[in-house]
């Protein structure tokens, strides 16, 4: 990201100001250190190892639940001691030695009875927590018992036997989808997760959680850029909205200012403005670009969404205070178009199709210039879904021009991240879709978008821009021991995820431009320039193998990595002699 100051930089700096920047790494060497991580793929009917039951329960742990009467344990013993209240605690650390030190110590009493819990059970730790934070029994009780039943769950896997049943044609009990440490109910797996209720969605709790995501995405862009997106681009997909209830579809209703309405047979199919004297800030215009899977699986959410927007374009609202009203109006003044074509924002694939293939092009080399990627993203997604003003259904009608037009005005595009367990360079759709939008948008504004992305494990919503999350994710996953140590006791599987990685990586290069050069650098190192370690890769996977070092030579040659002369010659050598390997030569 860096290079290192130069010396004479270095002096110029007042000693807060050093002080500062050291508290800011130390801060951000935490946030990696923290960070859970799968140290391994999932072996279908096994269950996981013991270390990584104690790290996911105490993932659990740090998140209130109120349905088994447990609170998180940070805020037990910050309470428990009167320090103040620990998410407060947290964002001060960033610029206040004092309250990292307070936020330090909270920390370790919390590892430290986690410790107890996992070596010698729930009384053990519950009198941990008494002795060493005054938190009273009543209150830890509930929260380690609650830990002990999933414990056992974690150690339980019925995956063998329920996909057995499913192939006699038995069924399979429905449980929730969703993240372990979002919702530990999910447990034991081997459940059909994919059961939803789309006339539920989005859930008073997903709505309330959605709310805290936009203040937080919209507080962010107003920070950097000094006011509110004209309008945004989101991307919604399937799995995540049914494993988050619809977060999702809750954050595009909260930019809107709206809120979803009951029907008289309690499905949810209307929407209410939420007055703008209760919403304090603008409506901000919303895009949204659906996959199939959720066109498919969400039809009455499609129809929520579409009429969300233009219920606000019809509100009788000053222009500066409802922008989808504005950029309607602005839109059909400019171009001449009716209502219904300036107001389309629920995008997605032509019926019956799915995806953008936007990754197929990006893994397969198959592109010259950056903009036919976003150019490929619109023209597989450029189907209109919801309802005309006359109340006929659009059934994906093809709105090319439309969805150029919206796309025009987006000033910020967004993904939700919904699981610590996939992230955005673990598989190739995060930047198929939010790199695709990105880039599309690049092209129809004449600028590049902020690019935004949720943290699902964060407690306080937390949003980071797309450069932050690739960083964050090569340190805490591609560069890190511990992840790729994991992956390799899988063999030859374990090389392709790497390779994955390195490939998905370069897909935030290809759509985004958000790859600083020395993460390639790094990788290169770590994994071709190691003589050791390429010979692990090459043992147990070629094929793989080679693809990440022709991975890393496409990203010198397209401008991403001006790569060492020297160690570009090294690649090269390696390549070459790996394609010996693969031909059977030598
Ligand atoms: C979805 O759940 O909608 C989805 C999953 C994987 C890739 C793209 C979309
Ligand atoms: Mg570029």
């Amino acid at each position: 990201m860096t290079s290192p100051a130069e010396p004479n930089k270095q002096q110029s700096h007042s000693p807060e100001e050093r002080d500062r920047r050291v508290l800011q790494l130390h801060n951000q060497l935490l946030e990696i250190e923290e960070r859970l991580i799968p140290t391994g793929l999932h072996v279908f009917g096994r269950p996981s190892e013991v270390s990584e039951r104690a790290d996911m329960l105490r993932m659990i742990a740090s998140f209130d639940r109120p349905e088994a009467g447990a609170r998180a344990l940070q805020d037990l013993v910050s309470e428990g001691l009167q320090l103040g209240v620990y998410n407060e605690i947290v964002k001060a650390a960033d610029a206040d030695e004092t309250k990292a030190r307070v936020r330090q110590q909270i920390d370790e009493i919390v590892s430290s009875t986690m410790k107890a819990f996992v070596d010698s059970g729930v009384e053990a730790a519950v009198r941990m927590l008494s002795e060493r934070a005054k938190v009273s029994d009543e209150q830890s009780r509930p929260v380690f018992d609650l830990l002990a039943k999933i414990s056992v769950q974690l150690e339980t896997n019925s995956e063998g036997e329920a996909l057995l049943r499913a192939l006699r044609g038995e069924y399979i009990e429905a449980g929730p989808g969703a993240d372990i440490v979002q919702n530990p109910f999910v447990l034991p797996t081997g459940r059909n997760t994919h059961a939803v209720n789309p006339y539920n969605i989005p859930s008073a709790m997903a709505f309330a959680r959605g709310e805290a995501v936009s203040n937080n995405l919209l507080a962010r862009y107003r920070a950097e850029n000094g006011r509110y997106p004209r309008a945004m681009a989101l991307v919604l997909w399937g799995l995540d909205n049914i494993k988050t209830q619809g977060e999702g579809v809750a954050q595009a209703l909260w930019l809107l200012g709206v809120k979803p309405v009951s029907d008289a047979l309690n499905r949810t199919t209307e929407v209410e403005a939420i007055p703008l004297a209760d919403l304090k800030r603008p409506r901000i215009d919303v895009v949204m670009t659906i996959s199939g899977i959720f066109r498919d699986l969400f039809s009455p959410t499609v129809q929520l969404l579409d009429k969300a927007v233009r219920l606000v374009a019809n509100l009788d609202e000053p222009e500066e205070m409802n922008y989808v009203r504005r950029n309607v109006n602005e839109q059909m003044r400019e171009s001449d178009c009716a209502f219904d074509d300036a107001v389309a924002r629920v995008f997605s694939n032509a019926p019956g199709n799915y995806g953008t293939n936007v990754n197929f092009m990006v893994m397969d080399s198959q592109w010259d210039r950056e903009e036919t990627l976003g150019d490929l993203f619109v023209t597989r997604k450029c189907f209109a879904y919801g309802r005309d003003s006359s109340g006929r259904s659009l059934e994906g009608r093809e709105a090319r021009v439309a969805m150029d037009r919206a796309l025009a005005r987006v000033e910020a595009t967004y993904q939700n991240i919904d699981t610590f367990e996939i992230g955005i360079t673990d598989v190739d759709h995060y930047f198929e879709y939010l790199g695709g939008i990105s880039k599309a948008v690049e092209k129809r504004a004449n600028a590049r978008p902020a690019i935004y992305l949720s943290d699902s494990l964060s407690r306080d919503a937390k949003i980071r821009s797309l450069e932050e999350t690739v960083l964050l994710e090569t340190r805490a996953k591609t560069l890190n021991p511990k992840w790729y140590e994991g992956m390799l006791n899988h063999g030859f599987r374990g090389v392709a995820e790497i390779e994955n990685h390195v490939s998905n990586t370069f897909g935030w290069s290809a759509t985004a431009d958000a790859v600083d050069e020395w993460v390639y650098t790094e990788v290169a190192e770590t994994f071709a320039l190691d003589d050791s370690m390429l010979e692990r890769l090459r043992s147990l996977n070629p094929h793989s193998a080679h693809s990440l070092v022709r991975r890393l030579l496409e990203a010198n040659g397209r401008g991403y990595w001006n790569a060492d002369p020297d160690l570009l010659t090294r690649l090269h050598e390696i390549s070459g002699s790996l394609e010996d390997q693969l031909e059977g030569v030598g």
